[in-house]
């Protein structure tokens, strides 16, 4: 089968992409679930961007250069923050619906940003959009999505993508197209305990590094500093906006701690609070309390998280948040220019997949929408490069039967929990890339969902700790004991 766009992946990065580009030509959408589930579809916080005339660009670029410890690309930053206020004008036009008042859009404020800048859908802000793209998408005739189809190999002879190899209803097939676009999200699940859903096991690096493309910056995965902490129940996120409308962290003896952190307390940058809450957690659980707001305001400004909460035997309207730092971002990745390009020829990143660099060494809250959507928006320099012919070439993978990933997935998540976490150890990564490397030579030749995951996840974690193991200092989210 031919086409124009190969689109894998059907998050903010891949849908948005697909509408850009059916302007130019026919787009083939492979996504490995249901066309709504993706890290998009969890989002909560919302989407930072200038929106306030009283906030200026330059603030919002110099909070997230310093979020990122200014290991950041300062041009992809400067244009990131520029486009930020089009594209949250641009999801509004597609109907996006953006909390407002009078007209005016109701920001928050999260960590590291110095001003309320965060545009939102209640606690759901990732649904929101989505809902909002996935509807433009399925009224667009050039756009075909695939659901059910996992993206397993790409295909490249001579530093050129010509297409990839993907899983069907038990079926390897193959695609061809002028461009392959990486839109895979993140990686979360390479951890044990994580604030991503089953989906975000690392394919998109696997998938290119196999396809010898540059990966960067991959030991800067980011911990969310509060996600729920009860035994029995999942490590679901409480967003960083409750914090921003006045939640308060506190110790087992009730008392606050993060002044002894940094001089922003709740409100410092990421990597900052989820160190603390986990030096804090050794002697005791950290919780996170807003019980003291009026109880009808919280239940309609965090609707969704007030209600799981409720399943868990948890009333934040009346009592603290059991809290612990989980596996939340993939600031690294793919390495891409601002175009997009990786160093394949023809196979482009963008969303959490694409190390642009706009991250630096730790994102600050709530980019991580605006940094997919700003980049997949910039069609022309893909349709530029785009060639006429599009080649054929073989693929040999057959599909395997029969594999029990989920012992395998258990493993490689507790390695890397225990030693590619939020504190390193030399020793500890050492032993994982080992450990990491044994998992690989045994894992069978061939192609199966589970299989392809579980290959994609112990590569990729390898990747991750050898990189931990390079940085010799700590940096942002990367820290080394
Ligand atoms: P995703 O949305 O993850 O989409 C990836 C897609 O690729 C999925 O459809 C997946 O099924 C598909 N896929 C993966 N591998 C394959 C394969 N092999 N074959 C076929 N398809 C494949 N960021 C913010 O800016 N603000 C927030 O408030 C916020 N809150 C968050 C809350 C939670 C709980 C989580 C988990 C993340 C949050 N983030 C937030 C981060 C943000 O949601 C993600 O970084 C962003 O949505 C990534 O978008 P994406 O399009 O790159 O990837
Ligand atoms: C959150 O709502 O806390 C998540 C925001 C983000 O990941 O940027």
């Amino acid at each position: 089968m031919k086409t124009d766009f190969i689109v894998i992946g059907s998050g903010i990065a891949g849908l948005n992409f697909a509408l850009e580009a059916s302007k130019y030509g026919k787009v083939t959408l492979v996504t490995k679930k249901g066309v709504m589930e993706s890290n998009t579809n969890y989002a909560q916080g919302g989407i930072a961007a200038v929106l306030d005339t009283h906030d200026t660009l330059e603030s919002h670029f110099e909070d997230t250069m310093k979020a990122g410890c200014y290991h950041n690309c300062e041009d992809g930053v400067r244009y990131l923050v520029r486009e930020g206020p089009k594209m949250v004008k641009k999801l509004l036009d597609l109907g996006t619906p953006f909390e407002q008042k009078s007209g005016v859009l109701k920001l928050t404020r999260e960590g590291g940003h110095s001003c309320r800048r965060v545009a939102y859908s209640g606690d759901a802000t990732g649904r929101a959009i989505d809902d909002t793209l996935v509807k433009a998408v399925k009224k667009n005739e050039n756009i075909s999505v695939f659901e059910e189809a996992v993206a397993t190999e790409l295909l490249v002879q001579d530093n050129k993508c010509h297409g990839m190899q993907y899983l069907r209803a038990n079926k390897v097939e193959t695609i061809y197209g002028k461009a392959v676009i990486l839109a895979t999200g993140g990686a979360g699940q390479l951890f044990k305990k994580s604030t991503n859903p089953e989906i975000a096991t690392a394919d998109g690096v696997a998938l290119a590094h196999r396809a010898g493309a540059k990966l960067e910056d991959l030991e800067f995965i980011q911990f969310h500093p509060t996600a729920l902490n009860k035994k029995g129940a999942p490590t679901f996120l409480v967003s960083e906006a409750v914090r921003g409308e006045g939640g308060k962290l506190k110790n087992s003896e009730g008392k606050r701690f993060m002044h002894n952190y940094h001089e922003m307390q709740e409100l410092a940058p990421r990597d900052i609070v989820a160190r603390a809450i986990a030096k804090e957690a050794r002697k005791g659980e950290v919780y996170l309390d807003i019980s003291h707001e009026d109880p009808e305001l919280l239940k309609t400004r965090f609707p969704t998280i007030y209600k799981t909460l409720m399943g868990y035997g948890i009333d934040m309207t009346q009592q603290p948040i059991p809290v612990l730092p989980a596996a939340h971002y993939m600031c690294g990745g793919v390495k891409v220019n601002l175009k997009g390009e990786t160093s394949v020829k023809n196979l482009y990143a963008f969303g959490e997949v694409a190390r642009t660099g706009v991250h630096g060494a730790n994102r600050l809250a709530s980019n991580s929408l605006l940094e997919a959507i700003v980049f997949s928006n910039n069609i022309l320099e893909v349709v530029k490069t785009l060639e006429e012919e599009v080649e054929e070439i073989a693929v040999k993978t057959q599909y395997y039967k029969e594999f029990e990933a989920e012992p395998v997935k258990r493993e490689i998540q507790e390695i890397m929990w225990d030693h590619v976490g939020l504190i390193r150890k030399e020793q500890g990564l050492r032993q994982a890339m080992q450990k990491l490397g044994e998992i690989e030579s045994k894992l069978p030749e061939g192609v199966n969902r589970g299989l392809s995951e579980a290959k994609n996840m112990a590569l990729t974690g390898r990747l991750i700790a050898e990189a931990a193991l390079k940085r010799k200092d700590s940096l942002g989210c990367h820290f080394r004991d």
